[in-house]
C-alpha cells in the first residue's frame, strides 16, 4: 500500500480519524506537559524576594477587598513605554508569593507594580482620603474611611498560616510573631531589629499619621510603600537584554 492509500484509509474512516487525531493531540500534549513535573521551579529566582510582612500581608488584604485591581494592573510588560513609565518589566518571580497574584486586567489607573517609594505616606493618605485634592482630573473613588477603621489584628497569624499552605515559606518564629510583627512594623519607636532580619527592606514607620491606632489605612500604605522596592535592578543580571 502506498503510502497515499494509506492516508485515504484514514481518511474515509472518521472512527480511525478520530482516533488518530487524539493520538496526535495526546502526543502533544505530552510532550508540552511533561517538563514541567521534572522541572524544580518555573520561575527564575530572584536575589531579594521575600514573603509579606503581616502589616503588608494585611494591607494586600484589604487592596483585594477594596477591589482596587478592578483599576489597577501590577504587572509592567516589556514594552518600551511600559518600561519608560513605570521601570523595569515585572519578573515572575517578583509575585511567587501572591495567592492570588494582582497582575489585573485593566488600567483605569496606572500600574502599581513599582508604586512603591515612589510617593510619600502623607502623599498616599491624602491621595486615598481624597484623590482629587492631590490630582484633580482623578476618577479614584476615595477611601478616608479606612483611616477611621482598627485594623483587625487577631486573624494576621492564620493569614500567614493559610499562605504557608500554598506554599509561601512563613516560618514557625514568622507565625508565632505575627501580632507583634505587625505592632512593630508600624510603631516608629519600636525594636524592630527583629523584624527587618527576617523581613528585609520592610519599611517602618507610621504610615497614616495617627501614632495612636493601627489603621486599615496603616496596612494599606505600608503594602502600597513596598510594591516593587525588594529586587535590586541595579545587581540585577538581565538575561533578555532588554531594558
Ligand atoms: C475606579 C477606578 C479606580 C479604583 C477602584 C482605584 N483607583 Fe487608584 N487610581 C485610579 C486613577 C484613574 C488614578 C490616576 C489619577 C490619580 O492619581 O488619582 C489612580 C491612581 C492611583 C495611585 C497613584 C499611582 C501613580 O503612580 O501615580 C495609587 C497609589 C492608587 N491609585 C491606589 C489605589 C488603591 C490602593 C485603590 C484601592 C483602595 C485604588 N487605587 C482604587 C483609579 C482607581
Amino acid at each position: 500500500m502506498s503510502i497515499l492509500a494509506k492516508h485515504e484509509l484514514l481518511e474515509k474512516n472518521a472512527s480511525l480519524l478520530l482516533v488518530g487525531s487524539l493520538l496526535v493531540v495526546t502526543i502533544g500534549g505530552i510532550v508540552e506537559i511533561a517538563p514541567l513535573f521534572y522541572l524544580q521551579n518555573t520561575i527564575e529566582k530572584v536575589d531579594g524576594m521575600r514573603p509579606y510582612t503581616p502589616l503588608e500581608l494585611a494591607g494586600r488584604n484589604i487592596y483585594i477587598r477594596e477591589g482596587c485591581y478592578l483599576c489597577h494592573s501590577q504587572m509592567i510588560r516589556p514594552f518600551r513605554d511600559e518600561v519608560e513609565r513605570y521601570g523595569h518589566y515585572s519578573l515572575a518571580a517578583e509575585s511567587m508569593y501572591d495567592h492570588p497574584f494582582q497582575w489585573g486586567s485593566k488600567r483605569t489607573g496606572p500600574d502599581l507594580a513599582r508604586v512603591g517609594g515612589r510617593y510619600s505616606n502623607e502623599w498616599h493618605v491624602q491621595h486615598l482620603t481624597n484623590p482629587r485634592s492631590v490630582v484633580p482630573e482623578s476618577v479614584m473613588p476615595t477611601y478616608g474611611y479606612l483611616k477611621d477603621t482598627p485594623l483587625k489584628i487577631e486573624n494576621v497569624a492564620g493569614h500567614l498560616k493559610a499562605n504557608r499552605v500554598v506554599g509561601v515559606p512563613y516560618t514557625d518564629i514568622d507565625i508565632a510573631n505575627a501580632e507583634k510583627d505587625l505592632m512593630a512594623q508600624s510603631d516608629p519607636n519600636a525594636d524592630t531589629a527583629d523584624l527587618v532580619k527576617r523581613y528585609p527592606k520592610a519599611k517602618v514607620g507610621d504610615f497614616d499619621g495617627d501614632p495612636t491606632k493601627v489603621t486599615e489605612m496603616d496596612a494599606l500604605v505600608a503594602y502600597l510603600q513596598m510594591l516593587g522596592t525588594l529586587v535590586d535592578f541595579s545587581t540585577y543580571d538581565d538575561a533578555s537584554g532588554y531594558r
